[in-house]
């Protein structure tokens, strides 16, 4: 096992994109910033030095992190942010897991333009990849393919200007492809992402969701793709000409390039929307070019993409994925949550601005408590800081988030009374006791608008039992729960007007945020965390801080 130290800058560099020059956020004047390649098993320690003017931290989103929970990077939550000037050091190790994670900025929305791939490979001699090219050989090539979102104000503003109005932020200027819009949006046909591919070779894709606010349809014009991978852990291939990936999560597929030589745009587009309305169908674009005998004059050929309310494809991906091998599943469940996920409305009080709907606010909230990030230290600082009296973190966080809604009612219905369902803000999380088999239900509410929301869990993967529309109902949806090959995942998309179950095994000490990906609604308050105690004295006790670690 190797250990690895790559360091990043996080620092302004100057970009043209929709033809202006931006000063960005970036790692090491890159964007999108620098792949991470490494082995299966090897560790890394990875300094951070801010060089910008802004907090900010680093997530390295979908790495299990077993017991250095002081390196999963959320803001507030284990640890305060790196301030300008500042830097610290993420020491972790990727461990039985391999495919695609990424890495990204976990403070403010600054991960708009300070992210970049994580790539795990199976460490050489111990384990290949459980898939071939025909000739039996694995892929010829690998393309990391970052999807992400642009806006040509500061995301920071962005954000900024919406909590201090109430109303929703502005929605992106573009779709991206490793950065770039695509040559279908104005003065970018010069920086249109291309790859080059050779006729006949099998190439391993890896998609990565890096928007902020969008799920999105991808598709290769011309080709089928094999999925057999999502989130860093494999799949039964699964051949298809569209994908739909939820930001936060990643998506592996194999292509061979067996299509007369040419040119192949790969398009992605928005599926859902922000707020229910329809996004204004911008479509990113970068090219697949087999070079040599194909025209450049001639426009490459264009896949037809899903409207982008077709839910019906949407969840016909996501459930169509099973994991490769048999689930390892406790046939206990410990404890048995149920959370609803949605947006709301707080009422306006004295002095705020209202910029939402009838004068209101928006908020998002799980189980009616709309999450509230402290300031003064981390949520796991405060837990484990001073001997780890849980006396002393009361100013902080309460350990009473709530297992089950307040109140039952029809979750997809629409026209809720908003008296029966405004969301409450505080910073609560969830106790669970080590080793404790965990399921959770996370229903879709429609309390003001129907979305798909993709859940992200911080520090550990999770199997998704099942999918479904409506109210869940234990008495028969939970014959429906697959428990032999159900996908592994960190995030799932659960679905518009749906819902969905996840389970897991809580053997990670630390505090871990879980979180609906959409940087809308956790700005708004839809998160919470579990907290799963150290079990104090015993080998699965967390270490002390590091001594770098910053503070408030
Ligand atoms: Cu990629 Cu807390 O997220």
């Amino acid at each position: 096992n190797k250990q690895l130290t790559p360091s990043m800058q996080i620092k302004e560099a100057s970009v043209t994109r929709l033809c202006r020059r931006h000063s960005i956020m970036t790692v090491n004047g890159q964007f999108p910033g620098p792949a991470v390649e490494v082995s299966e098993g090897d560790s890394l320690m990875v300094r951070v030095t801010n060089r910008g003017g802004y907090n900010v931290t680093v997530h390295w989103h979908g790495v299990r992190q077993m017991r250095t929970g002081w390196s999963d990077g959320p803001e507030f939550v284990t640890q305060c942010p790196i301030r300008p000037g500042g830097s610290y050091t993420y020491r972790f190790t990727v461990a039985g897991q391999e495919g695609t994670l990424w890495w990204h900025a976990h403070s403010s929305w600054l991960r708009a333009t300070v992210h970049g791939a994580l790539l795990i490979r199976p460490r050489a001699g111990v384990s290949a990849y459980p898939f071939n090219d025909a000739a039996g050989k694995p892929p010829a090539r690998e393309i990391p393919i970052l999807l992400g979102e642009w806006w040509d104000m500061n995301p920071i503003d962005v954000v900024r200007t919406a909590t201090r109005t109430g109303a929703a932020p502005n929605i992106s200027d573009a779709l991206t492809v490793n950065g770039q819009p695509g040559d279908l949006y104005k003065c970018s046909s010069n920086g249109t992402t291309t790859f080059p591919v050779k006729s006949g070779e099998t190439n391993l894709l890896r998609f990565i969701n890096a928007a902020l606010n969008t799920e999105l349809f991808v598709s290769l014009a011309g080709h089928t793709m094999t999925v057999v991978g999502a989130d860093a852990s494999y799949t039964k291939p699964y051949a298809t000409s569209v994908l739909m990936i939820a930001p936060g999560q990643t998506t592996d597929v194999l292509v061979t390039f067996d299509q007369p030589p040419g040119r192949y745009y790969l398009a992605a587009r928005a599926y859902a929307s922000a707020q229910g309305v329809p996004f204004d169908n911008t479509t990113t674009t970068a090219i697949f070019d087999y070079g040599g005998g194909g025209s450049s004059s001639t426009s490459p050929a264009m896949p037809t993409l899903p409207a982008y309310n077709d839910t019906p494809t949407a969840t016909s991906f996501t459930t169509s994925l099973r994991g490769l091998r048999k689930a390892e599943l406790p046939s206990r469940v410990d404890e048995s949550l149920f959370f609803t996920v949605g947006v709301g409305l707080f009422n306006c009080s004295g002095g705020q601005s209202c910029g939402g709907p009838n004068n209101t606010r928006f908020a998002a909230s799980i189980n009616n408590v709309s999450f509230v990030l402290p300031s003064t230290t981390s949520i796991l600082q405060a837990h484990y800081g001073g001997g780890g009296s849980p006396a002393s973190t009361g100013s902080v966080f309460t350990a009473d988030f709530p297992a089950n809604p307040p109140v039952a009612f029809d979750y997809t219905a629409q026209n809720v009374s908003r008296a029966l369902w405004q969301p409450v803000p505080g910073t609560k999380v969830y106790r669970l006791k080590y080793g404790a088999a965990v399921q959770v239900v996370l229903q879709g509410t429609n309390i003001f608008a129907a979305e798909n929301h993709p859940i992200h869990l911080h520090g550990y993967d999770f199997y998704i039992l099942a999918e479904g529309f409506g109210n869940f109902d234990a008495a028969t949806d939970t014959a429906k729960f697959n428990l032999d090959d159900p996908p592994m995942r960190n995030t799932v998309a659960v679905p518009v007007n749906g819902w969905a179950v996840i389970r897991f095994v809580a053997d990670n000490p630390g505090v871990w945020l879980m979180h609906c990906h959409l940087d809308v609604h956790i700005t708004w308050g839809l998160a919470m965390a579990f907290l799963v105690d150290d079990g104090v004295g015993e080998l699965q006790s967390l270490e002390a801080p590091p001594a770098d670690l910053p503070i408030c």
